[in-house]
């Protein structure tokens, strides 16, 4: 079986390709990545000693796609994925984003391969999740689940905007050219080699923070640290992935939600307090009280469905993920100095 990794150097592709590559021993694994992504490089090297080959180009480049190999399974985790970054930059996470899609798309068809796509829960209305805000208040409660019934209309950032469009632009070339897909909305995902800031991967951020006892803010909502999202351990994505690959004959055309859950919500000082306990150390928080149109308060995945054609649920608490970065930061601090910033 051949596999092409798109945005194979970042976070989830770099963990999804060594997972599948332990996991089978009959697979060939090829990424694209133009390395842009701080730490990139350094996942880049990890691949290597697993055999899996990087083809170096951007992904808006069709006529270099167009030569590369065939492959049965295309895995898109390429994107532009920082919400606030799509503010500003709007034409590059349009096409990387958005004509990166197409250009994987294209390439299914000529080489019938089938497609599976790491879409985000940023594809909701912020209005409606906005609305949620109360939930802040009423400590802790955490049992609003959300589903694909939530609405997707109106304004959700550019970023959101691009993911969605994809996952359309997908359906309509499934239903002209007959592509086999699997869509899979995430919510946050963390775990090891993930090069965290604010606004994406903020709880490896968070656990740096603490093992090196560096001041941190908590912004917008009040500035007092209650916003919640579920987080979900890379190592239950690789093997949902894994899961998908071995059932895709039987099981496609989907679009699954897919995040942590209730068990692995979390606020930001409930996060704080669990950095706190593992590295012992206390750090300054300052306060910045605005919100970005951007944010919003809170976030919980409905894993129902996804649970239920799979057999399959997040295993990884949220005390795994923190203890599992932790880990991985201890064992690699000196290298890892430069790519948290
Ligand atoms: N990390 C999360 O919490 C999360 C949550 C939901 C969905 N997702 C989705 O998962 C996918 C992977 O996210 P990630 O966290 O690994 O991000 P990442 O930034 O770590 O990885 C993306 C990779 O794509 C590469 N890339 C960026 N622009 C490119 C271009 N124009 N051409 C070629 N390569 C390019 C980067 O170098 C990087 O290595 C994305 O599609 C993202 O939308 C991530």
């Amino acid at each position: 079986m051949k596999i092409l990794i798109t945005g194979g150097c970042g976070f989830v592709g770099s963990n999804i390709a060594i997972y599948l590559k332990k996991k089978y021993t009959n697979i060939k694994i090829d990424t694209l990545d133009n390395l842009s992504r701080r730490g990139a490089s350094l996942n880049l090297k990890r691949l290597r000693k697993h055999n899996i080959k990087n083809y170096s180009f951007d992904i808006e480049n069709y006529s270099k796609i167009k030569k590369m190999p065939k492959y049965n399974f295309i895995i898109d985790c390429c994107a532009e994925a920082a919400v606030e970054v799509s503010k500003t930059e709007i034409d590059k996470v349009f096409n990387t984003n958005l004509v990166g899609t197409f250009n994987i798309l294209k390439k299914c068809v000529a080489d019938k391969s089938n497609l599976i796509f790491l879409s985000t829960s940023r594809v909701y209305s912020i209005e409606l999740l906005s609305k949620l805000k109360s939930r802040l208040n009423k400590k802790m409660k955490k049992k609003f689940l959300i589903n694909k019934y939530l609405s997707t209309k109106g304004a959700k950032s550019i970023y959101g905007f691009t993911k969605f469009s994809s996952e359309e632009l997908i359906k309509e070339y499934s239903y002209l050219f007959n592509i086999k897909y699997i869509i899979n909305r995430l919510g946050v995902i963390s775990g090891p080699w993930q090069f965290g800031k604010q606004d994406q991967g903020f709880v490896s951020l968070w656990v740096w923070k603490h093992l090196n006892k560096q001041k941190m803010s908590y912004i917008g909502f009040g500035g007092k640290g209650n916003q919640i999202r579920d987080v979900i351990h890379i190592d239950d994505v690789s093997e949902l992935i894994y899961k998908q690959i071995k059932l895709f004959k039987k099981k496609y055309n989907l679009l699954l939600n897919v995040g942590g859950g209730q068990s692995n919500a979390i606020s930001l000082n409930e996060l704080t307090d669990k950095c706190k306990k593992i590295t012992s150390n206390n750090i300054n928080f300052s306060v910045k009280k605005s919100t970005s149109i951007y944010d919003i308060p809170y976030f919980v995945t409905d894993n129902k469905k996804v649970k239920k054609i799979y057999k399959w649920k997040p295993i990884k608490s949220m005390d795994d993920i923190v203890r599992d970065i932790y880990l991985w930061m201890q064992n690699n601090s000196r290298k890892l100095k430069i790519y948290f910033k």
